[in-house]
C-alpha cells in the first residue's frame, strides 16, 4: 500500500516553533518517524510539506487511483478550510487527521476542524508519534477492508 503523508503550512518550522507546544523534532525528524512506522508496517509513504493551501488541494487529488490512504496534519488550514474538505471528499481515500499538539486544550479556535469530516478519525496530542500510529490505525483498516 502507498500512504500520502501530507503536511501544512508552518510545519517546516517544527523544532524552531513553540518548542513547548510542538517538541524539539524537525520537519525532518518527523519524516524519520514516519519512515520508521512505514517500514515496521510493510508500507511505503509520499511525506511531503507545503505553505500553500491550493499545493494541498492538488495533492490531495492527485492521491485518487494512486494512493491507498492519506494522513494529514493540516495545520491551521484545518480550522479555515472547506477547500481540504472538498478535495478529501472528492477522492474518497482513508483518511486520518493528525495534529501534534492536543488541539482541544488550546484556543477554541482551534477545536473545530473542517477536515475532520472527511477523516476515519484524528489524533491529536501525541507529538510527532501520533504520525506512526495513525499510519498504523490507518494500515488496519486498509487491510480490513481488503479482505
Ligand atoms: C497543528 C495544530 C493547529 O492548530 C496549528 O495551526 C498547527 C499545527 C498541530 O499539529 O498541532 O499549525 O495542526
Amino acid at each position: 500500500p502507498l500512504i500520502a503523508v501530507l503536511n501544512g503550512p508552518n510545519l517546516n518550522m517544527l523544532g524552531l516553533r513553540q518548542p513547548d507546544v510542538y517538541g524539539h523534532a524537525t520537519l525532518d525528524d518527523l519524516e524519520q518517524v514516519c519512515l520508521q512506522a512505514a517500514e515496521r508496517l510493510d508500507v511505503t509513504i509520499d511525506f511531503r510539506q507545503t505553505n500553500i493551501e491550493g499545493e494541498l488541494v492538488t495533492w490531495i487529488q492527485e492521491c485518487r487511483g494512486r494512493a491507498d490512504g492519506i494522513v494529514i496534519n493540516p495545520a491551521a488550514y484545518s480550522h479555515t478550510s472547506i477547500a481540504l474538505l472538498d478535495a478529501l471528499l472528492a477522492v474518497g481515500l482513508p483518511t486520518v487527521e493528525v495534529h501534534i499538539s492536543n488541539v482541544f486544550r488550546r484556543e477554541t479556535f482551534r477545536h473545530h476542524s473542517y477536515v475532520s469530516r472527511a477523516a476515519i478519525g484524528v489524533m491529536a496530542g501525541f507529538g510527532v508519534r501520533g504520525y506512526a500510529l495513525a499510519l498504523q490505525a490507518l494500515t488496519d483498516m486498509i487491510e480490513d477492508e481488503d479482505q
